[in-house]
């Protein structure tokens, strides 16, 4: 493997500026000035250390910054499992309208009807997609909705005196976030091993439950885009051994209208609303994980629930749930997302949600068919089973014919410019390709983004080096993603001090 330094030449914008320079001399204004009294222990010591630009300057810079960035409006963004959709502009005015942005959550309810009101739809559209009739949109991401969940779970199994019940069983196809939500929460978790057809081993679940069974955690269509057929089945004995089903929604958008959780038998559920229902995800950017939970469940949800008085038709914040877990975020919750969701269903209605995932499905088979004929790729797991809206495939067979694995795909298809596929994940497939076209694109761009791939590791058959040397013309060459990981720099003023102290750039080991 050649690690190569980045090769990150940009200035930063403490570097471009110099003293004098200025961007607008406004005129000087005739209108005398008002005397504002601010305490002196808030006055700055020294001025503010700030570049000094001309505007073109500033502009260039941060158009530059910009275009070195990928984003799901420069070209396809198959990231598996995190779903980068297009994100209609539409949803984006809407949210940054002025009505929106200025309301201040402390505002009278009066005063704030319309966005209560938008929450309160949100939530019965939630709820009726999931089949489960509460709804909360408090949580921020989606961990947090599972953190939520399983507060709830824990809650209920309290409530009933029923304290044992620590264990949260989950397959090992699981989203990372599943276990490390458990752990946070304080339940143990139990890890089951998938069967050949990568669904749950009923055996395996059937080995492990027992009376300190609290629940069972599972994402369906799973991490490898299978549909767990035998979910009906998991749910019984989960059921009967007194325990609950949460289910991960941040697949939602391959069954959203065509199946409801609820009817296979979850009793809570966080959706990825930045995920399935437009916003742009990724990047560590806000998110909604919004929570539906059934009756059992309810007397538990965080405060406040939003509710609707019909008799005197208003909406208002309700914080008399006597056995709520409490708060779960500041105020109703990230409420610009919830918006851009709720204008997302809107425009789309009913048909056209499923319309939405019946094509988010259609790509990623048909990119699987395609992949799958490259010499060097398998798809492992019953390669019979259709996948719903992701796909899997396993670059092992290439990685011991030439020694071209997961990771230098993804980097030669940085090179040519597009975005690469999750990869080793899900931990169960060792060279893994997680792919998840959306339904975003149309058959013209997967089958470009089909043909780079081939192109790419017929490149890499000829010379293995010429892929493990990518990605080529990128600002940043390959790096050592474990090294910065554990050497984490994260600004400017960290770069600063390491070469004060002569460790910048680092030095990284010879042998990787
Ligand atoms: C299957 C699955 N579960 C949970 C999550 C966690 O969601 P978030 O990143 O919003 O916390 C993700 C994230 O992409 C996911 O793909």
């Amino acid at each position: 493997m050649t690690y190569k330094q980045a090769t990150y030449d940009e200035p930063l914008i403490f570097e471009l500026g110099k003293p004098g320079r200025r961007g607008h001399l406004p005129p000087k204004t005739d209108v005398p000035p008002r005397e504002i009294t601010i305490p002196s222990n808030m006055k700055r010591k020294e001025l503010p250390q700030l570049p000094e630009m001309h505007e073109g300057e500033v502009v260039r810079h941060y158009l530059h910054l910009s275009q070195m960035n990928y984003c799901v409006d420069t070209g396809i963004y198959p990231l598996g499992s995190c779903t980068m959709k297009y994100n209609p502009k539409i949803n984006e005015a809407l949210a940054r309208n002025e009505k929106m942005c200025y309301i201040h959550p402390y505002q009278p309810e009066e005063t704030v009807q319309g966005i209560l009101e938008l929450i309160y739809n949100l939530q019965k559209i939630l709820s009726e997609l999931a089949g489960l009739p509460y709804c909360t949109l408090q949580p921020a991401a989606g961990a947090a909705g599972e953190y939520l969940g399983l507060n709830l779970i824990r809650a209920y199994h309290h409530d009933r005196g029923d304290y044992d019940r620590i264990d949260i069983i989950t397959p090992d196809s699981s989203h990372g976030t599943n276990p490390a939500s458990t752990v946070m929460n304080g339940f143990n978790i139990i890890e089951i091993e998938s069967n050949k057809d990568g669904q749950v081993d009923l055996e395996a679940l059937k080995a492990v439950v027992s009376e300190k069974t609290a629940g069972f955690m599972i994402t369906n269509p799973n991490t490898l885009g299978i549909f767990e057929s035998q979910i009906e089945e998991i749910a019984k004995i989960i059921h009967e051994a007194g325990g609950l089903l949460y289910y991960d929604g941040a697949n939602f958008n391959a069954i959203v209208g065509m199946i409801r959780p609820g009817e296979m038998g979850f009793d809570v559920l966080h959706f990825n609303l930045h995920k399935t229902f437009s916003t742009p995800h990724g990047g560590g950017g806000p998110g909604a994980g919004a929570v539906c939970c059934s009756e059992r469940l309810s007397s538990y949800l965080p405060v406040p629930v939003v509710e609707f008085d019909a008799e005197n038709n208003r909406h208002f914040l309700n914080y008399d749930i006597p056995k709520t877990v409490g708060k779960t975020h500041g105020y109703y919750g990230n409420i610009a997302i919830a918006l851009r969701g709720y204008a997302y269903i809107c425009a789309l209605g009913a048909e056209g949600l499923i319309e939405t995932s019946k094509q988010a499905v259609l790509n990623a088979n048909y990119v699987m068919r395609k992949l799958e004929e490259i010499d060097g790729l398998v798809l492992k797991f019953n390669r019979e089973l259709p996948r719903k809206h992701e796909c899997v495939l396993d670059a092992t067979p290439l990685k011991h014919e030439i020694g071209v694995g997961a990771m230098d795909i993804a980097k030669m298809l940085i090179s040519r410019g597009y975005h690469a596929p999750t990869v080793l994940f899900p931990l169960i497939v060792h060279e893994a390709l997680m792919i998840e076209p959306t339904e975003n694109e149309n058959k013209e761009s997967l089958d470009r983004y089909i043909e780079v791939f081939k192109e790419e590791i017929a490149k890499a058959r000829e010379d293995p080096q010429y892929a493990h040397d990518a990605p080529y013309n990128t600002a940043v060459g390959r790096v050592d993603d474990a090294w910065a990981t554990r050497n984490l720099i994260l600004s400017w003023k960290m770069i600063k001090e390491l070469e004060k102290k002569g460790q910048w750039p680092p030095k990284w080991p010879e042998d990787h």
